[in-house]
């Protein structure tokens, strides 16, 4: 789904991405785990084509990150989740919608997804903090996108609706969307089939959760990551 080779990035003078190479392959939740700062945004936006890079190729679905041709296929949330407050839940989705030549579910269907059926005539400045982060989640689901690019989606939110979210994000991969999700919460690697571990713009380690375990010999994702540090 996405390819990166000698990704470098460049911000006001600042070298923030280093020479990244990896890949994300179709379907999977694809983890983008490391602290702030290590770069998870500016890899997000650069996937997204809205990022002037320096050097490298950045491929998504074999086209150039930016082409016009993928403007339909990625779909972005930002790390500050962007509703409209005064819109209902139905209201923001339809409007998001009629951006679209072609939609692949209806509004109902989409906020069937997300579980907010029953608010779906509610003002969004009204929802709790979890509702709110689903509706974001579901304005990415407008349109007809293969890949889902969501920056820090369960940041915030009480254990059990991340778990929810993560519930969510896996019934889109088996729908067949590919996502890239980012955390800097160790934990929510367990709950992603492949993983990317970032430090200082640099890819730390890549690979799924289980061969990541293994090679650290640790169980506790946190304590992978530190060891995956000093090994480095
Ligand atoms: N416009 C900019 N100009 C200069 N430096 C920038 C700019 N935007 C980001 N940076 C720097 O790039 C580095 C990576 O930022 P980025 O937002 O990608 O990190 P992140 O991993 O998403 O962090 P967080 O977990 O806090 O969201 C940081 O050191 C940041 O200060
Ligand atoms: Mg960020």
């Amino acid at each position: 789904m996405v390819s990166c080779v000698n990704l470098n990035v460049t911000r006001d003078k600042n070298h923030i991405l280093h020479d990244l190479t990896l890949e994300i392959q179709r379907g999977v939740i694809m983890g983008l785990l490391g602290p702030s700062g290590s770069g998870k945004t500016t890899l997000m936006r650069s996937i997204a084509g809205l990022q002037v890079i320096e050097s490298g190729q950045i491929r998504v679905l074999d086209l150039v990150a930016g082409s016009k041709a993928l403007r339909h296929k990625i779909a972005y949330s930002t790390q500050s989740a962007s509703v409209y407050s005064d819109l209902t839940c139905i209201e923001n989705i339809r409007y998001f919608a009629s951006l679209y030549d072609h939609n692949e579910k209806t509004p109902e269907q989409i906020l069937e997804d997300v579980d907010l059926s029953n608010n779906a005539k509610q003002m969004a400045e009204s929802l709790s903090g979890g509702e709110r982060a689903r509706l974001a989640l579901a304005t990415t689901l407008v349109g007809a996108p293969e890949l889902l690019i969501l920056d820090e989606p369960t940041v915030g939110l009480d254990p059990v609706l991340r778990v929810q979210l993560w519930r969510l994000f896996n019934k889109l991969a088996e729908q067949g969307k590919t996502l890239l999700v980012s955390s800097h919460v160790m934990e929510e690697a367990e709950n992603c089939h492949d993983l990317i571990l970032l430090r200082n713009g640099r890819v730390l380690a890549q690979g799924t959760p289980s061969a990541l375990r293994a090679r650290t010999g640790k169980s506790r994702m946190d304590d992978v990551f530190i060891n995956l540090i000093e090994e480095a």
